[in-house]
């Protein structure tokens, strides 16, 4: 379901994220960084890396060595692949059709693993976390991004009113794809966030999770240690 619908968005994926973040997506990703572990000559795993935005984010920064973007939606790897190149990092950056439930890497091959708007997408959260958990190194970090709930009452109803009414409505307009951004929304609001989240990425081994919400909590950056 949801390779379809992102080989389908895919063209206009990145100007469509601006529009529905008001710009504040970019920032979002660059944030990931504060949460690198320490040391040099990081290997880092995107998960589900769509467009390579933050794929790109990684490579730029000089304690990242290199950095493999994985996805399974090959339309969204050929925009990748071009954004890549024109930023002139095909040598740092790898991209790879795959499934972030089934890797192909071996166990602890990772210092760092990163996640932006992926891992609600996931048909098997907890199969992700596995993976994710299996393949990063002891005191590496899992960082992820994803939506979340703002708290207070009229936040929220700001909040649901904008995912359900106008997400489809703005998707709809700029790529000519209702039903993905219906899908988008449906999905935001259904997904755990905050304390529960942070719960289910404990349950999955890691041993500390760092919180930090964006946006007044539309979006929550977790840094979770293995
Ligand atoms: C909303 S996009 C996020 C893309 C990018 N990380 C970003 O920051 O914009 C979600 C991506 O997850 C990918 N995806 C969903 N399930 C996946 C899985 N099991 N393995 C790999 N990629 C997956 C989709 O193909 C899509 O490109």
């Amino acid at each position: 379901m949801s390779t379809e619908i992102f080989n389908a968005i895919a063209a206009r994926y990145d100007v469509t994220n601006y529009a529905l973040s008001f710009g504040m997506d970019i920032g979002w990703r660059r944030r990931i960084i504060d949460h690198l572990p320490g040391g040099n000559e990081l290997a880092a795993l995107d998960l589900a890396t769509g467009t390579a935005d933050v794929a790109i984010v990684l490579a730029r920064d000089p304690r990242v060595r290199r950095v493999v973007g994985i996805d399974m939606s090959e339309g969204m790897l050929n925009f990748a692949r071009a954004k890549v190149l024109k930023a002139g990092l095909g040598s740092k950056i790898e991209l790879m059709t795959a499934d972030a439930l089934a890797l192909a890497f071996p166990d602890e091959s990772f210092d760092v693993l990163t996640v932006a708007f992926g891992i609600r997408n996931f048909s098997d959260l907890m199969k992700g976390l596995a993976e994710a958990y299996r393949v990063l190194k002891p005191g590496g970090r899992f960082i992820i991004l994803e939506f979340s709930t703002p708290p207070g009452i009229i936040q929220k109803f700001v909040h649901g009113f904008y995912l359900k009414n106008m997400v489809p409505f703005i998707g709809m307009t700029l790529t000519g794809k209702k039903e993905a951004y219906a899908y988008l929304s449906r999905t935001v609001r259904a997904f755990p966030f905050g304390d529960r989240f942070a719960r289910i990425i404990r349950q999955a081994g890691f041993n500390r999770v760092e919180r930090c919400e964006l946006a007044m909590g539309t979006a929550t950056i977790y840094a979770a240690i293995k």
